[in-house]
């Protein structure tokens, strides 16, 4: 997990601006350390063998994870899986892969062409979680494949590492609401997802979140370099359930909208 931050910091640097001045802001209140625990983290791939959603999650089962829900996402053509590790401090997993045989054929064929020289044992190397792209595209590719899929297009141009990481507001002391929340990531001058709302979710399904856009990052192609959007950061509300214990899963209505947080314009 301190691999997957750091990589996801290196184009992320409004994340890491945002977890210290929250940071500042738990320290006013409190001596102790860091209130700022991480509620998930989210990976993308593509449903093709040798890198399929199975393969990521492996490293993870590996660690003492257990996979929990499953969730379709009909209209982007995706599909997820969330893990979670007995040890409740550990974050959770998400993890979604594009279903690339529902794609058109002029998108399969750029994918097929990006991962056919990527070996069959990849997703086996220790650091493959946060190994990036195993292959470069052109600007054009870039922009055919995020007409169709901007989730391809994510994926065409960063590979595989953290889409982003989520902080638990029910850790916090400072903040307790997802619109407080805002208001803060909104003072300090960041742009939030307002895809279906600022807000997704909430207490009627056990969970609400919010998000940052993607922050934009100079991407080289093969035929020179251009801005586009890299990895967001992500707040999420926890609410209990009739047991009492906090609601752990994920809400595929508000997870599709957190996709477009990676749109090149929203
Ligand atoms: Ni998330």
């Amino acid at each position: 997990f301190q691999h997957l931050w750091q990589n996801y910091l290196k184009i992320t640097p409004s994340a890491e601006k945002i977890h210290h001045l929250l940071e500042e802001r738990e320290h006013h209140q409190s001596a102790d350390t860091s209130n700022l625990v991480n509620d998930h983290i989210a990976l993308r791939t593509f449903n093709i063998d040798k890198v399929n959603l199975n393969k990521l999650a492996a490293h993870f089962i590996a660690l003492g994870y257990e996979e929990k829900e499953q969730y379709q996402f009909e209209q982007k053509k995706l599909q997820a899986k969330h893990f979670e590790h007995s040890n409740h401090t550990s974050p959770k997993v998400f993890i979604s892969e594009l279903l690339v045989e529902q794609m058109s054929n002029e998108v399969q064929t750029i994918i097929n062409k990006m991962l056919e020289p990527v070996s069959d044992d990849v997703s086996l190397q220790e650091h493959f979680l946060y190994s990036g792209t195993h292959w470069q595209v052109s600007q054009q590719e870039y922009e055919f494949l995020a007409e169709h899929s901007e989730y391809a297009a994510w994926m065409a141009a960063w590979g595989f590492r953290a889409n982003h990481f989520t902080i638990s507001i029910n850790h916090m002391q400072t903040i307790n609401s997802v619109e407080q929340m805002n208001h803060v990531i909104k003072q300090a001058g960041y742009e939030l997802n307002s895809a279906g709302g600022e807000v997704k979710g909430g207490p009627e399904v056990l969970l609400a979140q919010s998000s940052t856009m993607a922050d934009k990052i100079l991407l080289n192609f093969t035929d020179g370099s251009k801005l586009v959007p890299s990895c967001f950061y992500e707040f999420a509300l926890r609410y209990a359930m009739a047991n009492g214990e906090l609601y752990q899963g994920f809400v595929a209505a508000s997870a599709d909208k957190i996709f477009e947080s990676t749109n090149r314009n929203n």
